[in-house]
């Protein structure tokens, strides 16, 4: 049975035909919680549908109507439609993420990209510029053995999760947290790799070439227009590499999910010459 049929089934009462076209058809776990989108023309049913989805999920406290993220912080806009509470401990891939939804963002459509760096950076140094709770972080230091990783992060509510993930993992002799702007940490070493999982990425594509070392790679994410997702990004790559008196050699490019119609959010992986 498709989600929204589901849904219909456990709401208990008699819906438009309107509205039933409008249930949700897909919604996020995140441990025990529920994040669901709610379409503006069927928030009358809000509660109903938090009700619901908790009845279908009998393991998890509370339903959340997830509103989307603000700003460069990417922080969430959240409302608990049933039940109570927004802390959490997700775990996958052997990894735990204690977060609170409320204030930090965690993307269940990146799972893939998650997966696909902890298999990355063995015995390397690894930067990674944007951290978040330690989404990509975390499953690098616990799977791929790096020599190290230098996570900054600029949110101190995130920071403060990152910290906690990092003792939770029991990776703390492998993850180093820095609190700040990556624009404008001091950065003493040469990292074999360097992650830059922001949509703003682009802004500080030079700051993570000049501390990546020869033949370092770069992981470098956008939001494009799918026509211009083989193109565009890698450009970006290639001009930054070349103000640097650089070269970059493209090593694959992924797209991350869909992000809304039309846009991807991509990843560029390019080694630094
Ligand atoms: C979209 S989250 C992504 C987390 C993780 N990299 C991932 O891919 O799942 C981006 C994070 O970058 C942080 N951030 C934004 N600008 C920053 C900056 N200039 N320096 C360090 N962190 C920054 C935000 O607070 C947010 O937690």
């Amino acid at each position: 049975m498709k989600g929204h049929q589901l849904l219909e089934q456990r709401l208990r009462m008699p819906l438009s035909k309107y509205e039933k076209l409008l249930l949700p058809r897909r919604w996020q776990i995140l441990g025990d919680l529920v994040l669901v989108n709610i379409p503006s023309k069927i928030v009358h049913l809000k509660h109903e549908i938090g009700d619901a989805l908790l009845d279908l999920y009998p393991r998890c406290k509370s339903a959340l109507w997830d509103k989307g993220v603000r700003g460069s912080l990417r922080t969430p806009e959240i409302e608990v439609i049933a039940g109570s509470g927004t802390k959490t401990i997700h775990k996958e891939n052997r990894c735990k993420f204690a977060l609170d939804a409320n204030s930090v963002m965690f993307s269940a459509g990146n799972f893939a990209e998650r997966v696909r760096m902890s298999t990355l950076g063995s015995n390397e140094k690894v930067l990674d510029m944007f951290s978040g709770i330690g989404q990509l972080s975390i499953p690098i230091a616990v799977h791929a053995h790096p020599q190290s990783i230098v996570a900054i992060e600029l949110n101190s509510v995130a920071y403060h999760y990152l910290r906690q993930n990092i003792r939770l993992n029991n990776v703390d002799n492998i993850v180093q947290p820095i609190l700040g702007n990556c624009a404008h940490v001091t950065l003493n070493a040469e990292f074999d790799r360097v992650i830059m999982g922001h949509f703003d990425a682009c802004d500080y594509l030079l700051k993570a070439l000049r501390v990546l070392a020869p033949d370092g790679v770069v992981h470098y994410h956008e939001l494009v227009p799918e026509e211009l997702m083989y193109k565009r990004p890698y450009t970006h790559v290639e001009q930054a590499a070349q103000t640097l008196a650089r070269s970059a050699d493209l090593l694959g490019t992924r797209k991350v999910k869909d992000y809304a119609p039309g846009i991807a959010h991509v990843v560029v992986d390019a080694r630094i010459n």
